[in-house]
């Protein structure tokens, strides 16, 4: 879209989630292997990333392998995770141009798990995009919202064990602090693509408060067109916080 026929909006919200999901659904659906799906699902996310950048959304976190996720099939795993690399590979390649537009690539999850070759590209990203922060650009891989508020909670218990912290001083913020989106605004609308009306781990403590957008189109199939259609609901919803 050229930048002059961009969309404006009343409000925008800060900070979007994004479940990647449907991929293997929609290659079932034209007879094909479910890593196809996946490829073309990776063309989605550098489309909406691009895009949501441009509309000027602060942070996007997309979630894009989580820790449940290694029950899939051997060969679905390392289709997903070969594209992953091709995605890294381009990240370096597009140094400039996604230092030109000030993104700054940013990986939640659980390190530990990932092939070191990945681990080793994944911190290469971020220091070369270190720098720049007009969006944060969060890519959950290896990603639970559960083992991230425990892992988060041992931090905290390592400060208590060594008498620095009272148990009964631990506050929500020393919690968020260790989260691994701290320092970042909660996401303040959340979509979730192919048809399916569950949070699957994303993002938990973070989304206390965010809004919901579903939608039945398969991810490979999500256009421009329909991240809008999320941003004008989210336009028209009524944020109270518990308040009145
Ligand atoms: C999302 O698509 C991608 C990942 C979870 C890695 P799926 O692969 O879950 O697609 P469906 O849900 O089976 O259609
Ligand atoms: C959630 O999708 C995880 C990602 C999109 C990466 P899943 O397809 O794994 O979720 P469930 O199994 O349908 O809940
Ligand atoms: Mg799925």
């Amino acid at each position: 879209m050229d930048k002059k026929d961009l969309p404006e909006f009343s409000v925008l919200p800060r900070h979007v989630g994004i479940i990647m999901d449907g991929n293997g659904r929609w290659a079932k659906k034209r007879g094909l292997p479910r890593y196809k799906g996946h490829i073309e699902g990776a063309k989605t996310f550098r489309k909406i990333g691009e895009f949501a950048g441009d509309l000027g959304i602060e942070c996007l976190t997309f979630y894009a392998f989580s820790t449940e996720n290694w029950k899939r099939p051997p060969e679905e795993v390392k289709a997903i995770m070969d594209l992953f690399r091709e995605y890294l590979k381009e990240l370096d390649d597009r140094k400039a141009e996604n230092e030109e537009k000030g993104i700054k690539v940013n990986f939640i999850g659980d390190r530990t798990g990932i092939p070191k070759d990945i681990l080793a590209m994944m911190k290469h990203s971020e220091r070369i995009t270190a720098k720049k922060d007009h969006v944060i650009l969060n890519i959950a891989i290896n990603y639970g919202g559960r083992q991230e508020i425990l892992h988060s909670v041992k931090e905290l218990a390592k400060d208590v064990e060594k008498g620095k912290l009272k148990a009964k001083d631990i506050t929500m913020d020393m919690i968020d602090a260790h989260l691994y989106t701290a320092g970042m605004p909660d996401p303040d609308l959340i979509i979730r693509p192919s048809g399916e009306y569950r949070i699957s781990n994303f993002l938990l403590w973070q989304s206390a408060y965010s809004e919901f957008w579903y939608s039945d189109v398969l991810w490979p199939d999500f256009t421009e067109e329909n991240f809008v259609e999320a941003l004008r609901a989210y336009e028209h919803r009524n944020r109270r916080f518990g308040g009145v």
